[in-house]
């Protein structure tokens, strides 16, 4: 865990943008509250929650339902330079999987992810929270 005083206050602020997009999620249907917040390079701050769907299959994750926002609104060539996400239900979660991957495309691979643990928050360079990204490159 980072202790509030070493963590960068940027970042702090980005988690507390995360915390109140996630008063705004739909979540229904698992009550686990999530929301997101991405700085750009630019400067812009971009946020989503999670949106559930009666279907369960089709619910969007906050992280990815902010990285569509970020495109429609600053693409298509969009810089992820940070990353935060806070759920409402004091749990310790890293964006999933699917989320790293649609992040990927996007993030510079140094890029702090902030997240809420149970009593404060923690912070992992995105590379290291997906360090062998899929892509169709060869290198
Ligand atoms: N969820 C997110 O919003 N982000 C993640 O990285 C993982 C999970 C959402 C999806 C669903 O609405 C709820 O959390 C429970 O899985």
């Amino acid at each position: 865990m980072n202790s509030r005083s070493a963590t960068e206050p940027a970042l702090l602020s980005l988690l507390d943008r995360a915390s109140q997009t996630a008063l705004h999620a739909y979540a229904p249907y698992s009550g686990f509250r999530v929301g997101s917040a991405l700085r750009l390079t630019g400067g812009e701050v971009v946020t989503g929650t999670n949106v559930e769907n009666v279907s369960y299959g089709l619910t969007i994750c906050a992280e990815r339902a902010a990285v569509m926002r970020a495109v429609a609104e600053f693409g298509p060539e969009i810089r992820i330079e940070a990353v935060a996400v806070a759920n409402l239900n004091g749990a310790s979660s890293p964006p999933c999987g699917a989320c790293l991957q649609v992040l990927s495309e996007f993030i510079l691979p140094d890029a702090p992810v902030i997240f809420s643990i149970q009593d404060g928050e923690r912070v992992v360079a995105f590379r290291k929270l997906l360090p062998l990204v899929f892509e169709m490159k060869a290198k």
